[in-house]
Parts: structure tokens; C-alpha cells; sequence
């Protein structure tokens, strides 16, 4: 078991009626709220008209960002952090999923950062200082609510790039909110709490006990859940452990005393909606199968691990390791197609064109996966995107 340090600042309200502490949680840090929002979902099911309410009720002053892209671009930080000085915010309240909480974190450290927020995101993030940031989740998939990450896209230079910025202060989790998300996305967010997992699981440690725990628990609840709140979408018992899943899945939590992977497929991920602005889940459910049936393919040291999975989170059983191990990855791949999410670039309307300049671009902004849990050369990523069609 290797070492590990905890820690995750934020504080956690999960729950029906979570949101009775926002008003309190915003005044302890000022009186001036930026609300930023996506592209109006929250106008929709009537969320917006509840937080102004409690900003009322709390004689607080609200300055709106709306408008936050899927795949959040630099100009809505810019944006931002220009609003933030104009009206001195106090306090950043981000309401909606994880593109919105992302351009948040941005604009919260950027309101610090000395230069363009641009060159911050190319340093890698910034957790130097921030403003004070709460956030009300309304889609189960990223976990940004219970983390440092932000994934910030530049459309001019089709890059989106990953940056550790600073954890959310307060973040409000209430499982009714997601009722209202698309089929599509609940489906695409669920591929993406399973892809976090995948990539911390996929190890060669196996005796971190807890962690392996969590990971295979995880992916078992979203098997059993994701089903349940695509044909009910009220389901409540379904939609809070997806909620309660995206948080822990991305927290860092599942690689506690483990060696995880380089995160691969989200690398690969984040080159393919930086050139087609795709959604993040569908990316990952078209990625995560053939890079599994790749490094197993290439390096056979792994195939304990490929049975772990197929025993433990989809309940295979047999006494031939290697049809077991191809067995684990069909059983995710069919789980994905169950749930109507696409399957190739092609439907997609993705071809090779852009395949080695993504690879390339990985290298340069990642430093490449030659370290990786299976090592990868330029190569095989194009390899892998290829298979992907
Ligand atoms: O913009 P609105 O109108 O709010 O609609 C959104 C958007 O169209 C809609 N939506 C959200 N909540 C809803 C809802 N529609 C109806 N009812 C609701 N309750 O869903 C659409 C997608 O929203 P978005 O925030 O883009 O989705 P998601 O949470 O999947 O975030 C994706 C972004 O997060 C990044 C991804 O790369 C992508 O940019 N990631 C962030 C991570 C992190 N910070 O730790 C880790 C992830 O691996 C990921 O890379
Ligand atoms: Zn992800």
C-alpha cells in the first residue's frame, strides 16, 4: 500500500432541502454575490428563482454571469474575473454542473492571478489564492464539487487543458436538482464517474483493501443506479448515489494507497472535445473500451487486474483468465450501449484527420504517457483513437 495524504477542504451539505444553509453559507464571507450559470436549465426547472430568493431574503447583492459553454471557454473567465473587480465581489456562487463550477475555480483564482487567466490554465492551474467559492450541483458526473480540478477549453487554439486550482469552500449537493437532467447527459455524466474510477483502479497495487473497495462499489452503483434514473428520472434513491458516487469518484479518494494510471483516456478525452467541443461522458465511453482492450492486448502483466474487474464489479466468473479479462471489458462496453451512448468518433462525425495532432498535443501538454500504468507512445494513442471510429 503506498502513501497518501488527505485532503479536501470543502464543506459538504448533501441531501433533499441541502440548500437551507446557502444563505448563511454565502453571508460569511460579504454581502456581493457573482451567480454564474450555464445556458439556462436553472431558469428551467425554477432553481434560479429559489437562490435569488434566499439572496433576497439574506439582503445580499447579486451581479449574474450566465451563459457558461459546456466545455467552459477562457473568455467566460475573462469575463468573470472582470465582473468580480468591476462589482467587488465578495463571494462566487456557481449554479448548475461541472463546466460552470470549473470556469468558477477559474475565475476565482484568476481574480488573483497577476496576467491573463490563459497563461494561468497553461501553468497547470493556480491554488496560490482565491475568492471565496460555493456551489449548488445540479448534475451528477464530475465531481468538481469535492475537488481542485478545472478543465478550461480555449476555442482559438482548440486546446482544453486540466488545471488544479483551488476546492470549492462550500458545496450543496440536493439529488432533486438532477431530476431534471436529459437522459443523454445523466448517461454521459455516468460514464464519466465510471471513467474516473477506471482510471484509479486500473493499478498494479492491489492491496489498498478500502480504496479497491470504494472503486468497485462505485462502479457497481452506477450499474445498478443509472439504469433506475433513466427510466424514472425522479427516482430519488437513484439519483442521490449517482450524486454521491460523482463526488467521491473524482475526489482522489479511490487512489489512496495506490499507484493510479496517468488518467489516459481523460487526456485522450480532453484533445478530442478541445478539437469537436464533444461531450466529456461520450468521449469517455468511446475511449475507455479500447484502450482497455489495447494495454491488455500489449502488455498481458495486466490480466490479474482485467479478472479483479470482471469478477468483482460485473459478477463474471470462469477459470480462463484471459477470456475472463475480454469478458470485464465487453460487459462495460454493452453497458454503455444499454444506456444509448454512442459508440464511435464515426457517429460522432469524427474521422482521423486531427488523430496524430491530438496525440502530439497530449504529449506537449501532458509531458505523455511513457510513465502510464501501461506505457503508451505517440503511436499507440493514435492506435487507440483509431480504434475508435
Ligand atoms: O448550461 P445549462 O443550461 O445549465 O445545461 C447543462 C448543459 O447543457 C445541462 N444541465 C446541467 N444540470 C442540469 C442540466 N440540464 C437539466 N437539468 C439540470 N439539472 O447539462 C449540460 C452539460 O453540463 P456540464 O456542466 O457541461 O456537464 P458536466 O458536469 O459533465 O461538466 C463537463 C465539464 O467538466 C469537465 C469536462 O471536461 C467538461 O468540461 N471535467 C471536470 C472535472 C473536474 N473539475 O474535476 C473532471 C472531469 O473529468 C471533467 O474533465
Ligand atoms: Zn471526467
Amino acid at each position: 500500500m503506498e502513501n497518501f495524504t488527505h485532503c479536501i477542504p470543502t464543506e459538504y451539505h448533501f441531501g433533499k432541502g441541502a440548500i437551507d444553509c446557502l444563505g448563511d453559507c454565502l453571508a460569511r464571507y460579504g454581502s456581493r454575490v457573482l451567480l454564474v450559470y450555464g445556458g439556462g436549465s436553472i431558469k428551467r426547472t425554477g432553481l434560479y428563482d429559489t437562490i435569488i430568493g434566499i439572496c433576497n431574503d439574506k439582503a445580499l447583492t447579486v451581479t449574474e454571469l450566465s451563459g457558461v459553454e459546456p466545455n467552459p471557454q477562457i473568455a467566460t473567465v475573462r469575463k468573470g474575473i472582470a465582473l468580480c473587480h468591476s462589482e467587488s465581489i465578495d463571494v462566487i456562487l456557481s449554479v448548475g454542473g461541472g463546466s460552470t463550477i470549473d470556469c468558477c475555480k477559474a475565475i476565482a483564482a484568476g481574480y488573483y492571478y497577476k496576467g491573463d487567466p490563459w497563461d494561468m490554465a497553461l501553468a497547470g492551474g493556480c491554488q496560490d489564492r482565491s475568492l471565496p467559492l460555493v456551489d449548488v450541483m445540479t448534475l451528477a458526473a464530475t465531481g468538481s464539487e469535492f475537488d481542485a480540478d478545472a478543465v478550461i477549453s480555449n476555442s482559438m487554439t482548440s486546446q482544453k487543458l486540466d488545471g488544479t486550482y483551488r476546492c470549492p469552500d462550500v458545496s450543496i449537493c440536493d439529488p432533486t436538482y438532477t431530476f431534471s437532467v436529459p437522459a443523454s447527459q445523466t448517461a454521459a455524466g455516468s460514464a464519466d464517474i465510471m471513467s474516473h474510477i477506471c482510471e484509479q483502479y486500473f493499478s498494479r497495487v492491489f492491496d489498498s483493501d478500502l480504496s479497491e473497495a470504494i472503486g468497485e462499489g462505485i462502479l457497481r452503483s452506477v450499474i445498478k443506479n443509472l439504469p433506475q434514473a433513466l427510466s424514472d428520472p425522479s427516482d430519488y434513491s437513484a439519483r442521490a448515489n449517482l450524486m454521491w458516487d460523482s463526488s467521491i469518484a473524482c475526489s482522489g479518494i479511490p487512489a489512496y494507497g495506490k499507484i493510479p494510471t496517468l488518467w489516459p483516456c481523460h487526456a485522450m478525452e480532453h484533445e478530442l472535445s478541445g478539437f469537436y467541443n464533444i461531450t466529456h461522458g461520450v468521449g469517455l465511453a468511446i475511449l475507455t473500451p479500447r484502450w482497455m482492450r489495447f494495454i491488455l492486448k500489449k502488455d498481458t502483466s495486466v490480466t490479474p487486474r482485467f479478472v479483479k474487474f470482471a469478477r468483482n464489479v460485473w459478477g463474471l466468473d470462469g477459470n480462463d483468465d484471459e477470456a475472463l479479462a475480454r469478458e470485464g471489458i465487453e460487459a462495460l462496453e454493452d453497458f454503455f450501449s444499454s444506456v444509448n451512448l454512442p459508440s464511435t468518433l464515426t457517429e460522432l462525425g469524427i474521422g482521423n484527420e486531427h488523430f496524430l495532432d491530438m496525440a502530439n498535443d497530449l504529449k506537449e501538454v501532458t509531458g505523455g504517457l511513457e510513465n502510464d500504468y501501461v506505457p503508451l507512445t505517440i503511436d499507440d494513442i493514435v492506435a487507440i483513437y483509431t480504434a475508435c471510429l
